[in-house]
């Protein structure tokens, strides 16, 4: 028998990620610039690394509870309190395998075959893989420029069916940068009142903004939100797999069932250096995620400055690590155009296509890397916009 007969439908439908594509295609070449992987560039603190090594030193390598270590799940209460005015009890937050095993947690409990999932577009590659292997139908709600990425509930209301049941709201977004403000969380929690919907918040971003402080969607709405959050991006964690989720008692026990059933637990001592990360943090009023957030606020601007001059449409950007230019004056396909600027000025760039075709016309660049890159990188960029002409 073919071994491919044997992949299971749902498995062989979804497609390989289009951003670790042009990751695989960089990491085989020399000299490239990549601007294609949302990851911090800085290395994970210092007092944070030692809290995770002095947890093995102590011998501290077992499981820990399913839920995870209670000072942990304690800590992220008091953080999601104190930060966002957002409120779940401690037995109402579960600490996962990265924000990503939160999302899939949340699409398995939830989903029924053929439930219809609402995903602003573009937006991050994972969710509409996670909600077909969950058996669920993905809805795109297309957000655009003019409306700076912003999703609007008309648009919404136009889609929304009998078998409508959650909605993603993934604010500060991945891959534009868009942010939404109180007004445009109050009407689309309104819509969501209306039609009786369910909320996923991917609010992994929530630390790196720009023009203002993170608004949480679960802000007052907590009972019908599983917001989902993590270490990775703001902590600068992405290898130590550390994320959360925070939803009502029901919702977070049936994810508990299936993470006590597949992952158990997340690492223990990525749990440690969570507590380290999350109690420092806290300590001294963030400083250190406001240093990290002022030196990508620098790079933000330079490259959205720098797009901007060579004749492309630049959205600003209000949160993430992410511009996403408009190329279309190129006349390029957005997978063309990252193709070729990869091949000939080797600078790696996600095609906008790689969050939907909505993305169509747009490239996303990642501004987590240095200075010294990005400006290299606009030098080629520049040059390879040059020669189309
Ligand atoms: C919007 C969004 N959600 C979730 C994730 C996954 O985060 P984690 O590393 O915590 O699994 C990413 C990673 O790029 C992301 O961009």
């Amino acid at each position: 028998m073919k071994s491919e007969k044997l992949i299971a439908k749902s498995v062989r439908e979804i497609k390989p990620s289009g951003i670790r594509k042009f990751f695989d295609i960089a990491s085989g070449m020399k000299d490239v610039i990549s601007m294609s992987v949302g990851e911090p560039d800085f290395v994970t603190p210092w007092n944070v690394r030692q809290a995770a090594i002095n947890s093995v030193e102590r011998g501290l390598t077992h499981y820990t509870s399913n839920s995870g270590l209670p000072e942990l799940r304690r800590l992220i209460r008091e953080y999601l309190n104190d930060r966002y005015d957002v409120h779940y009890d401690m037995n109402d937050i579960l600490v996962t395998v990265g924000a990503s095993e939160a999302l899939d947690l949340a699409f398995r409990a939830l989903i029924d075959p053929g439930d219809e999932v609402l995903i602003p577009a573009p937006s991050y590659v994972s969710y509409e893989p996670g909600v077909k292997l969950a058996g669920g139908v993905s809805i795109p709600i297309v957000t655009e420029e003019k409306d700076d990425f912003v999703i609007k509930p008309e648009n919404i209301e136009k889609v929304i069916t009998e078998k409508t049941k959650l909605i993603i709201i993934p604010y500060p977004n991945n891959p534009t940068g868009a942010i939404l403000d109180k007004e445009d969380i109050i009407r689309l929690q309104d819509l969501v009142l209306k039609h009786d919907l369910f909320v996923i918040a991917d609010e992994i971003y929530s630390e790196l903004t720009y023009s203002r402080m993170h608004q949480s969607f679960a802000e007052g709405f907590e009972d019908r939100t599983v917001l989902i959050n993590g270490f990775s991006k703001a902590f600068a964690m992405t290898g130590w797999r550390l994320g959360y989720a925070a939803g009502p008692k029901e919702i977070i026990q049936a994810m508990l069932k299936i993470h006590q059933y597949t992952m158990l637990c997340a690492p223990i001592s990525s749990q440690y250096a969570g507590v380290e990360a999350l109690s420092s943090e806290m300590n001294r009023d963030y400083s250190q995620i406001r240093e990290m957030v002022r030196s990508y606020n620098r790079r933000r601007v330079f490259l959205v400055d720098s797009f901007r001059s060579m004749g492309l449409p630049c959205y600003e950007p209000k949160g993430a690590f992410y511009v996403f230019p408009n190329i279309s004056p190129t006349g390029l396909s957005s997978e063309d155009f990252c193709t070729k600027l990869l091949l000939e000025k080797k600078v790696a760039c996600v095609p906008g296509t790689a969050f939907g075709e909505s993305g169509e016309g747009f490239i996303r660049c990642s501004y987590a890397t240095s200075m010294l890159n990005l400006e290299e990188a606009v030098k080629r960029i520049r040059d390879f916009i040059g020669g189309l002409n």
